[in-house]
């Protein structure tokens, strides 16, 4: 059973990865989350999977809550637990912040993996250049298969680049960053390049958008900072203050 949380599309193409060659199940956790589902039954020998991407060093605020609330039955100290984090750069203590989630269920193996980045609402973070998002990406595909092999062979691992003073970044960088950066208060759409097509309301994964008579999205405080609606706005007219206008955009390609 691989739980599952993607803004962009990274870690859903990770989390489809995995299933296929795992022949596993996908659960949604921002579905299952919002729905007040948290409650599973694993197959005889069936592992459990989590993977997300890394938000502020650390797993999205609204994964550790679906993680803390988790209820499996049929959970053993036998069974496999993993997670798999894509992450532009390093994740600080992710792992660790997991686990402390997680409480009871022991992660038996952890895995990074660097993709393009997402995050592009302070000065000076932008998505990655064309070259580098193509570097990224191959370099993806051929670590995906290692991740599958040590995976199917239950191993027990820590796989991981937490990058430079990790301590520092999830516990002294994080909490204020989550306080603080992590909501919809600065989203704004131009209404003159808006379309109305609706597809941030659809896409929104926490069901935080609605639209407003004019026909333009409104966030309702709900967010987890995924910036899903931004990236696949298709007329670019969502930004994150004036911060993000003179940005890229960045969406997986198997992302629609
Ligand atoms: C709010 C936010 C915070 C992020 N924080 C980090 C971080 O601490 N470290 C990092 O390497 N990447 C960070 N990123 C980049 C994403 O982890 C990375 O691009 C990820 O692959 C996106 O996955 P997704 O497409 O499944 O949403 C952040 C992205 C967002 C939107």
């Amino acid at each position: 059973m691989i739980f599952w949380f993607s803004g962009t599309g990274n870690s859903l193409w990770a989390a489809k990865q995995l299933a296929t060659a795992l022949n596993d199940t996908l659960v949604d956790i921002a579905h299952e989350h919002t729905h007040g589902n948290h409650e599973y039954t694993l197959r005889t020998g069936e592992s459990i999977g989590f993977v997300f991407p890394t938000h502020a060093w650390g797993p999205p605020p609204m994964v550790c809550d679906f993680a803390r609330d988790l209820i499996v039955n049929g959970y053993s100290a036998t069974t496999h637990c993993y997670m798999v984090t894509t992450c532009g750069d390093d994740i600080g203590l992710t792992v660790e912040i997991l686990q402390k989630a997680l409480g009871d269920f022991k992660l038996n193996a952890a895995f990074s993996l660097q993709m393009p980045n997402t995050y592009i609402c302070l000065p000076g973070f932008d998505v990655d250049s064309h070259d580098t998002e193509h570097s990224k990406l191959m370099a993806a595909k051929q670590r995906i298969g290692h991740l599958i092999t040590a995976i199917a062979e239950r191993r027990n691992v820590i796989d991981v680049v937490r990058g430079a003073m990790p301590w520092t970044k999830s516990h002294i960088l994080r909490p204020p960053f989550v306080s603080q950066g992590m909501n919809d208060k600065h989203f704004m759409c131009d209404s003159d390049a808006c379309t109305r097509c609706g597809k941030c309301v659809a896409q929104c994964p926490m069901g935080n958008i609605v639209r407003t008579e004019g026909g333009t999205p409104q966030w309702n405080g709900n967010c987890t900072m995924c910036l899903r609606c931004l990236h696949l706005c298709p007329a670019r007219a969502i930004n994150y203050g004036k911060a993000t206008v003179k940005k890229g955009r960045y969406h997986h390609s198997e992302f629609k």
